[in-house]
């Protein structure tokens, strides 16, 4: 028998349109048509979950005459499962995750030499890529994980692998070929030929492996010059125009550590800020992804918002390494979108989850830091990251980020379904259960309320245990065994 055309859930349905805006629908139907992978309709205060009911829906959602019956699985979220769209990690690099937890001693220059670089080298070894990639990958996926966009290595090879291994587990991904053609060890090195013309044959091999795959496509090559320090202008030009002939995504690190900042002022005297070294290098537009963005000048800022490009905030690894604390609001209030890196290895942890309660956390001390130095903050500026604004960051800012926000990031009709199942009550879940939870328990006759802080609870509390299921272009990738 041929596997249903539709699938329709029943349950809450959670999501975060806008920053300000957390929408919980808590009697939804949500349909999605298998064929394309996309929601074609969404109900809200539908209270029969029947068989017959999600017939009637699908069949009014395509507007068909023919008979729909047989061909919509049902799936009945229970009273403590949610569904909430995937969440993307803007950041990642696939071959740190050998040494997570490793080295947060060390300030980033330093842990770049003593642990990344030697440990990135090892790539070379593609049988070594080979077993290493698959269990990284699957571990992000089990975080909720459905969009990432990764670092590879210097290694074509390793990178393809990385790159296949992604698309069989059935994730959405950016995957980059690290470029450093200066300013590297000898061991971990290339040319400024190499840098370009490497680029170049992953990204060809990348499209190429893909061809008439149905559905979206799932892996899109992303140009990668690791960070001005390990990168000659030269290599910066001819990778903007490697990103620019092949309409592709850019990504790097921009101001993360006063010391990296200072470098890159020694290094290229003639630029007016670090963000100006990848401007005039045309690696800056709308489809780049800067990290970090800690130590940011008026000028960093100004050339970010005129280009368009977007930040990934990695407040894990911020806090790891020591680099500082992002001002998430004072980019958004310059229109720049941000969305949430994990920055494995620098964070030690592929958690979105952590990223967003140390999101909150990142603006709480920047908060109190300034009103310790006497400074009056106004509006949103004194107003603490709300649990709801972290799902956005994670969700649909991290779309944005990522250049699919009119494809991805909210249960909409007409997106593509990458969606996650959160449930509370696990097996050792770290969020406390209703029955022991008077604070949601009195709220039984506000079901909304009790929703809203359910979903705090699940940003503050909750792990991988919670996410049980997860899907890419309407596919189930992922289920946690029960
Ligand atoms: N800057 C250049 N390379 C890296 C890296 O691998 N991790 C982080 N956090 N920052 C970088
Ligand atoms: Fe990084």
């Amino acid at each position: 028998m041929s596997s249903p055309k539709y699938s329709v859930f029943f349950g809450c349905l959670v999501d975060t349109p806008s920053l300000n805006e957390l929408r919980i629908r808590t009697n939804g139907a949500l349909g999605v048509d298998q064929t394309t992978g996309r929601i074609i309709g969404i109900g809200d205060d539908v209270t029969d979950s029947s068989t017959g009911s999600a017939e009637a829906l699908v069949a009014s959602w395509t507007g068909s005459q023919a008979s729909v019956k047989g061909d919509v699985q049902v799936t009945v979220l229970s009273s403590d499962q949610f569904l909430l769209p995937g969440l993307i990690d803007t950041h990642t690099h696939a071959p740190q995750f050998a040494f997570l937890g490793i080295g947060h001693d060390l300030p980033l220059m330093d842990w770049l030499e003593k642990y990344t670089f030697k440990h990135e080298s090892s790539f070379k070894d593609i049988e070594l890529a080979r077993n290493f990639y698959s269990g990284a990958i699957n571990r992000v996926i089990s975080n909720g994980v459905t969009f990432a966009a990764y670092y590879g290595t210097i290694h074509v090879e390793s990178n393809r692998i990385l790159a296949d291994t992604i698309r069989k587990a059935g994730q959405r991904a950016f995957v980059g070929k690290v470029c450093m053609d200066v300013n590297s060890p000898s061991y971990y090195s290339e040319s400024t030929a190499e840098s370009i013309a490497g680029t170049e044959q992953f990204v060809k091999a990348v499209l190429g492996d893909q061809g008439n795959e149905s559905g979206a496509r799932l892996v899109t090559p992303i140009v990668t010059p690791r960070f001005a320090p390990t990168c000659s202008m030269e290599s910066l030009r001819g990778l903007g125009d490697v990103a620019r002939r092949y309409q592709l995504p850019v990504q790097s690190h921009l101001c993360e550590n006063p010391s990296e900042v200072a470098f890159v002022k020694q290094l290229f005297p003639d630029c007016t800020s670090y963000a100006d070294v990848y401007h005039r290098a045309g690696l800056l537009g709308k489809r780049s992804i800067m990290a970090h963005c800690v130590h940011m000048g008026a000028e960093d800022i100004r050339l970010l918002r005129e280009s368009g490009a977007c930040v990934s905030h990695c407040p894990t690894s911020n806090f790891a390494l020591g680099s500082g604390i992002a001002d998430v609001r004072r980019l958004m209030n310059n229109g720049i979108p941000v969305g949430l890196g994990t920055d494995v290895g620098g964070g030690y942890t592929p958690s979105i989850l952590d990223a967003m309660r140390m999101a909150a956390a990142a603006n709480r001390a920047l908060i109190a830091g300034r009103r310790d130095r006497g400074e009056i903050l106004e509006g949103r500026d004194g107003v603490p990251l709300e649990a709801g604004e972290a799902v956005f960051l994670a969700t649909q800012g991290g779309a944005r980020v990522m250049g699919m926000a009119d494809q991805l990031g909210s249960l909409d009709s007409g997106k593509l379904f990458d969606a996650i199942v959160v449930d509370l009550n696990v097996p050792l879940s770290p969020v406390p259960a209703v029955s022991s939870t008077p604070a949601v328990k009195c709220l039984e006759d506000h079901p909304d309320e009790a929703w809203r802080v359910r979903l705090e609870q699940f940003v503050f509390l909750a792990d991988d245990r919670n996410i049980t299921r997860v899907y890419v272009n309407g596919n189930l990738i992922h289920a946690k065994q029960t």
